[in-house]
């Protein structure tokens, strides 16, 4: 099973990735990581993995469509049977989710449908919420939106900061990511019309 990880920054989802796969837990192969930032400190990780890193600079491209056209021709040329967005910050236009409809999955720092979009953290402690978590989701056009595979929860401490609460969510994020792309690399995933489906029961 091949992925194909997008990232924008420091990547501790994608090392959380090549370690399971190091360690024999995830029957998978990263084909290829690819950032939209030169510097992002995860192409470093993936070279030291010997996994085929390239930076994309989404500035070089007239429009959203052209970059993203250009993205999918190298993430194609390495082959992926998921797309693995960890920490890719750039909103993907439609022609790209189309492409890779129902092998394209997300992660986000919060309990979805709470909090889509930025500062997930800072917003579960301005409303009082008394659990907080990460979520994955395979993606569709909606920002944040597409129907749900997993999620982590756990109680809201009293002197929880939003500094605390990411790295909460950042140690479950280390666990689930792994265990969802396992399910994808036995085959047992999929999105249907209906949903989401695991080893054929709707999730
Ligand atoms: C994760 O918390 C993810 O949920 C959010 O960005 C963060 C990426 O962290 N969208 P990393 O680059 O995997 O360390």
């Amino acid at each position: 099973h091949r992925l194909a990880v997008l990232i924008s920054g420091t990547g501790s989802n994608l090392q959380a990735i090549l370690d399971a796969i190091d360690a024999g837990e995830l029957p998978a192969r990263v084909s290829l990581v690819l950032s939209n930032k030169a510097g992002a400190a995860g192409l470093a990780r993936a070279e030291r993995a010997g996994v085929p890193a390239q930076a994309i600079d989404h500035r070089g491209f007239p429009d959203r469509a052209s970059f993203d056209q250009a993205m999918i021709e190298r993430i194609d040329a390495h082959g992926a049977d998921t797309v693995v967005l960890a920490g890719f910050m750039r909103i993907l236009s439609p022609g790209f989710v189309r492409h890779y409809q129902g092998r394209l999955i997300n992660i986000h720092p919060s309990l979805l449908p709470k909090y889509p979009g930025l500062n997930t953290h800072a917003r579960a402690l301005e409303a009082g919420d008394r659990e907080h978590g990460c979520s994955l989701h395979f993606v569709t056009d909606e920002l944040d939106g597409g129907p749900l595979i997993a999620q982590a929860r756990f109680p809201v401490a009293a002197n929880d900061t939003a500094e605390t609460l990411s790295e909460k969510v950042q140690a479950r994020e280390h666990r689930l990511y792994p265990q969802v792309l396992r399910w994808r690399a036995q085959q047992r995933l999929q999105m249907t019309d209906q949903g989401v489906e695991l080893d054929g029961e709707r999730l």
